[in-house]
């Protein structure tokens, strides 16, 4: 059995444990106020944007710095069970910022047995989303390697089963490219923001849903878009 998925009423360990659902609850609470001000603030910079073609979030980037910018409840839980199902063990993710994303992973992390590793270049974020994990009392299980994911991962050891990319996006396919070696047969990759950076994404789209490639893909209309490919190559 890859992970024990009974639960006792007391110490529950997924979603549902207290700590884990109060701490998810406060962030994700937090994030929408904190990005309702920034977005309010890029609000002149997107307008411009539409007569450029560029989208809201591209024209919102300079902006984003100190934002949260998390996933959703809807798809944090749907990587959270996607990770669960697979008994992911090396659960890894690209760009962490206060850790919202990281709490789901982790939560998984937790019952396989496994560990999660999230990675942020901003310093003060990455020390909050620790602070965060070790509130959703998660510390044992997790890890934030702080600075750029393509030196931070480097070192990581493998086999890797589960990658989630939502970091800068003109990195995702360098910080996929890097980890490839180190995939297990059948590891799993989400990325977020297929939509809403549709053009910067377009090679990184193109690569993974490339019929001949290592990947099997779908694209769902998840928030603004999700990529979820399985990597069939084996070493
Ligand atoms: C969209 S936010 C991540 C949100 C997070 N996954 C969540 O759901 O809560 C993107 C984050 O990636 C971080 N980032 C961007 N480029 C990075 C890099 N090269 N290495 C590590 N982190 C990076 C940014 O600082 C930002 O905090």
């Amino acid at each position: 059995m890859p992970f024990d998925c009974r639960q006792t009423g007391q110490a529950r360990s997924g979603l549902n444990n207290a700590d884990v659902a109060q701490t998810l609850k406060q962030l994700h609470h937090q994030a929408s106020g904190r990005d309702a001000l920034v977005f309010a603030r890029a609000l002149p910079a997107i307008i411009a944007g539409k007569f450029t073609g560029r989208s809201t979030f591209e024209a919102a980037e300079p902006y984003l710095a100190k934002a949260f910018i998390p996933v959703s409840e809807e798809f944090g839980r749907f990587m959270y069970l996607t990770a669960l199902s697979r008994g992911s063990k090396n659960i890894v993710e690209f760009g962490s910022s206060y850790g919202i994303s990281s709490i789901y992973l982790a939560a998984a992390a937790r019952e396989t047995g496994g560990f999660f590793t999230g990675t942020e270049k901003d310093s003060a974020k990455a020390a909050v989303a620790l602070e965060n994990l070790d509130a959703a009392g998660l510390s044992r299980w997790s890890d934030i390697r702080e600075g750029d994911a393509l030196e931070s991962l480097a070192p990581l050891e493998g086999p890797v089963d589960f990658l989630f990319l939502d970091g800068w996006k003109d990195l995702y396919i360098p910080v996929l490219k890097l980890l490839e070696p180190k995939f297990a047969p059948g590891a799993i990759v989400f990325a977020d923001n297929i939509h809403s950076f549709r053009k910067t994404l377009k090679p990184f789209v193109d690569y993974i849903s490339d019929t001949s490639g290592d990947y099997e893909t779908t694209i769902l209309d998840i928030g603004s878009g999700v990529s979820f490919s399985v990597w069939r190559k084996a070493h």
